[in-house]
């Protein structure tokens, strides 16, 4: 019989114990899809003892995940620990040192390492594949990287952060305050441990910038990613939204411009009919489009312990094949970094302030709103107390400068209470 796979597992958390089960209850559907057997021949967690709910019988044990990433039984390192640097970038780099091909899950460390790791491996002759890194159990680098070569990708969007989705769909059905569907969030678990991660956007932010790699044909760079969170989203917003035919959602949208790459990750309102705005609870939704193909929509599980570990056997049972891709589709070393470009391409606005009520309050707003460029389309005013009304404003297609601009002056006009808060609407 051919030589099986030999893999070693690194992290026997949630992602790690599901890749067990599917190896241990699927050895023969495994085995004739990839040709060969695939057999875990080691592993590593921090505690040897925990019971996992899976037997770890027969399988080698190390503490250390740079002496699993090294040993001389172990083909393919699996990465299931996480974090962007520490043990998973050591072991990592010493798996490819050693000639071992590489399967993980970790966004954080190919976000901001992938560059150079991609480099080490493919300079050493080794493959890192990440499918599970990017929306869980939604296909999409291979979507990416294979289904769409052929395509001159023009724009990449996606709902990539199921915890936020679940947080902004919550607070629209249950007509929760963000602070009371936060807490509920973290008592259900659905939180990171620093959950700035999740909503302040970098987690999805991440994935953006992995995903424009391949997409653009460009080094990884997730310091350009323009990111904002959805801390400042109020339920009047989500409210004042879904009367007006949307929804808010935290949207990450990667497009090549005449002035460089955009990559931004923030709340946006999309039409509440759209696939997008459809989207409820912690499902992912990436669309990619193509010059030829037009426009994709891949949805999914982006999360869990089956969605997360098919996607790692997926990339266990590529390298098993014999298939042997580049990390980001093309050779690492030819990669250029995209000049960032601040995304400005124009989009309408929906833009909310309370006006103090008085005279001429109103046509002043329009005064600064029309000397920045900016028409107005659609304006509603809201629940009115004493002294002050609500004003929700729906702005034609306007640069984000213009739209900045604007905001600068509205404090000096004196009829605007506190902070406007300014929502792009993308067209999707
Ligand atoms: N969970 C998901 O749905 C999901 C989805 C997509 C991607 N991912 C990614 O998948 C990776 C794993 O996530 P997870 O949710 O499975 O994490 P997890 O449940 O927290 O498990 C992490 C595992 O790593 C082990 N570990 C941590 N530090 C270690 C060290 N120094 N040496 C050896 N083992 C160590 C832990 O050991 P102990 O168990 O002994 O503590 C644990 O088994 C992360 O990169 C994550 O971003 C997760």
């Amino acid at each position: 019989m051919t030589q099986p796979l030999r893999i070693g597992i690194a992290g026997l958390g949630t992602v790690g114990t599901g890749v067990v089960k599917i190896v241990r209850q699927k050895a023969n559907l495994l085995a004739a899809r990839a040709g060969r057997p695939i057999q875990i021949v080691a592993v590593s967690a921090r505690s040897r003892n925990k019971d996992r709910g899976v037997s770890l019988g027969g399988y080698g044990w190390e503490d250390d995940p740079v002496a699993l990433a090294t040993r001389e039984d172990v083909d393919v390192f699996v990465e299931l620990m996480g974090g962007a640097d520490g043990p998973a970038k050591a072991a990592t780099e010493a798996a490819l040192a050693a000639g071992k091909d590489v399967v993980t899950a970790n966004k954080a460390m190919l976000a901001i390492h992938g560059q150079d790791l991609a480099e080490r491996a493919e300079t050493a002759g080794h493959v890192i594949r990440f499918e599970a890194a990017v929306a869980g159990g939604i296909p999409v680098v291979k979507a990416l990287t294979e289904g769409l070569a052929g395509n001159e990708v023009t724009r990449v969007m996606g709902v990539m952060n199921g915890t936020c989705n679940y947080i902004l769909t919550r607070m629209e059905e249950a007509g929760l305050p963000y602070e009371d569907v936060f807490e509920e969030a973290r008592q259900l678990g659905y939180l990171e441990a620093d959950p700035n991660l999740d909503v302040g956007g970098i987690d999805a932010g991440h994935k953006l910038a992995l995903l424009a790699a391949i997409a653009y044909g460009t080094q990884v760079n997730f310091d350009a990613v323009e990111l904002e969170g959805i801390q400042q989203i109020s339920i009047e917003d989500i409210r004042t939204a879904a009367n007006m035919g949307f929804r808010i959602k935290l949207l990450g949208v990667a497009q090549m411009t005449g002035r460089g790459l955009e990559q931004r990750m923030s709340p946006c309102l999309v039409p509440a009919d759209s696939p997008l705005g459809q989207l409820q609870g912690g499902t992912n939704m990436v669309v990619l489009e193509g010059d030829a193909v037009g426009q994709i929509v891949l949805r999914g599980a982006g999360a869990g312990e089956g969605p997360t570990a098919s996607a790692v056997m997926s990339d266990v049972i590529e390298i098993a094949r014999g298939t042997r891709l580049t990390t980001f589709g093309q050779p690492a070393h030819g990669l250029e970094i995209a000049r960032p470009a601040r995304a400005s391409a124009p989009a309408p606005y929906y833009l909310r302030m309370r006006l103090i009520d008085k005279p001429g309050a109103m046509a002043k707003v329009a005064t600064v709103l029309g000397d920045a460029g900016i028409s107005i389309d659609r304006m509603r005013q809201t629940r009115h107390d004493d002294t002050t009304a609500p004003v929700v404003i729906v702005t034609h297609k306007t640069a984000r400068d213009a739209l900045d601009s604007a905001l600068r002056y509205l404090p000096g006009t004196g009829v605007v209470q506190g902070e406007a808060v300014a929502i792009r609407i993308e067209d999707v």
